[in-house]
């Protein structure tokens, strides 16, 4: 039988990267909270996550560790997972005297399988303060770092633990150890996109019957590829695309071409002066998403009427997990779609499916090309659902908007035409708001700024800013100061994400 590996999330902000670094490793794995441990059904491993919590508080995140061992499999403890493991098992942890976070050397102490391969001495990231302080009788310590702590454990055959994160990059030999770790597993589930594509299509075909589906399109990633796999599960389908007046220069029209091309025949409603209404003096940026959100479901659902036994929606795994667990800000903010009415109605009615949950977003472009999907459409940056709102901080007003439009269409069309295009995570052009002074001729004038912005991120949880070069920003800035009307001003964004986010509102 074929199983797939559970990661349970005790907390840590690094615990989807691990999922995503097993399924590059080619196993299928999915994220459980401890409490869901029961739900893992039979897993071929199970790897407890890290966490921002001490073992030591009292009422810390647990596990039930007589049902973990009675399952039978390898078991990996990261971090907290160790610490965990290290009390389970009858040893102690205390509170570290210095904080272990960030770089740190592992010194490997004995033979594993967990190390097979991996220098004597390698560089590991940490970041928890607490050490595994006794150790219970039989526990072979298998690495210790420069100090003499021991980061890395086995108390058991098949439990073992790593006091550093082997899913982040700056752990440099951490794929090829958790690799090792996978090694072990009994019967892991492989994960391959393209037996996955056939298996999405029997769940869609089995979800959907000959009942009729609904797909809102935007052009973007996952909508795209949501578009396709329906289309190539031959159910009946009708791709409604909303332009809402927030989309990029030129937008509208490339969409309905792309999926011309691909032979998917979408109906687009041109409702952007209705959206720009509904916007007129709003300032708060909360409240434009939410005027957005409630009228794009309004004339999603004028244009569908009462012809809708099935809503298609492009939810990715990393919404699920986040609107699941952590309730953040940003769950809140991509989730809020959902929030509107007549989908929770529909979705109570057990009529909405979402086809691509179980995937990350690396994953669903390689899903779309499979699927046939082009380079150009796979490849797109993400683009928020309210668009060019979240990229104008104020009021929205049509001069505003096309500014926008014509400094990003410069900026991207220059990060194509030099090849970074595929380099960058997101990249787009704002715009803030604020009239500053410049010369034009002999005069004074007061004009607007633009914000260029670039980035590299991992699903969008983090994010650095792209080194560009500063041949090519200067193009961009002489060409958007020459050719935009209403700009005498250029910023690049050199915020991290955090303290910033990707998107300026
Ligand atoms: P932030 O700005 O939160 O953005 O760092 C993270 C990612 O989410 C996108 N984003 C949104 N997407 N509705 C969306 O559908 C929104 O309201 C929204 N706000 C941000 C953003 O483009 C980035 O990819």
């Amino acid at each position: 039988m074929d199983r797939s590996i559970a990661v349970i999330d005790f907390g840590s902000q690094y615990t989807q990267i691990i999922v995503r670094r097993v399924r590059e490793e080619g196993c299928f794995a999915r994220l459980y909270q401890p409490s869901e441990l029961r739900d893992t059904g039979s897993p071929s491993a199970v790897i407890l996550s890290g966490g921002p919590r001490s073992t030591l508080e009292e009422d810390a995140p647990d596990i039930d560790f007589d049902y973990l061992k009675s399952l039978g499999v390898p078991v990996l403890g990261v971090c907290y997972g160790m610490q965990l493991l290290n009390r389970k098992f009858g040893g102690e942890v205390s509170p570290g005297h210095t904080r272990e976070y960030g770089p740190a050397t592992l010194v490997v102490q004995d033979e594993s399988s967990l190390f097979e391969g991996i220098h004597t001495r390698s560089q590991i990231w940490m970041s928890h303060s607490d050490t595994c302080s006794r150790l219970p009788e039989g526990t072979r310590v298998l690495a210790e770092n420069l100090d003499g702590i021991p980061v890395a454990l086995e108390w058991c055959p098949g439990f073992q633990g790593i006091q550093f994160h082997p899913e982040v990059s700056h752990t440099k030999e951490g794929k090829a150890i958790l690799a090792n770790f996978l090694r072990l597993a009994v019967n892991p589930a492989k994960f391959r996109i393209a037996s996955f594509k056939d298996h999405l299509i029997d769940r869609v075909r089995a979800q959907v019957g000959s009942r009729k589906v609904v797909c809102g399109v935007s052009g973007g990633v996952d909508s795209s590829v949501l578009a396709a796999l329906l289309h190539e599960s031959q159910v009946d389908t009708r791709n409604i695309f909303v332009d809402n007046g927030l989309l990029r220069k030129g937008e509208a029209r490339q969409v309905e071409a792309q999926f011309r091309s691909i032979g998917i025949k979408i109906e687009t409603i041109d409702a952007s002066a209705r959206f720009l209404e509904a916007l007129a003096g709003v300032t708060d940026p909360e409240e434009k998403r939410r005027r957005i959100g409630r009228l794009f479901v309004q004339v999603f659902f004028d244009a569908v009427g009462k012809d809708v036994d099935m809503l298609a929606q492009g939810t990715l795994y990393p919404d699920v997990i986040e609107s699941a667990t952590s309730g953040s800000i940003a769950s809140t903010i991509k989730t809020h779609h959902n929030r509107v009415d007549r989908i929770m109605e529909l979705k109570a009615e057990g009529r909405v499916i979402e086809p691509l949950d179980e995937l990350f977003k690396d994953e669903v472009r390689a899903l779309g090309r499979t699927l046939g999907l082009s380079d150009e459409v796979v490849g797109r940056h993400p683009f928020p659902g309210p668009g060019l709102a979240v990229r104008c901080p104020g009021e929205i007003t049509p001069d505003k908007l096309e500014i926008i439009r014509e400094a990003d269409a410069i900026f991207i069309g220059q990060l194509r035409e030099q090849g970074w295009y595929d380099h960058v995570w997101q990249a787009y052009a704002g715009l803030i708001p604020v009239k500053t002074v410049g010369v034009k001729g002999d005069e004074r004038s007061y004009e607007y700024a633009v914000t260029l912005r670039a980035v590299i991120s991992e699903d969008a949880m983090t994010a650095d800013w792209v080194r560009l070069p500063y041949d090519l920003l200067a193009e961009v800035s002489n060409r958007i100061l020459n050719e935009v009307r209403g700009v005498n001003r250029v910023l690049y964004d050199i915020s991290t994400k955090p303290p910033a986010s990707i998107e300026w509102e």
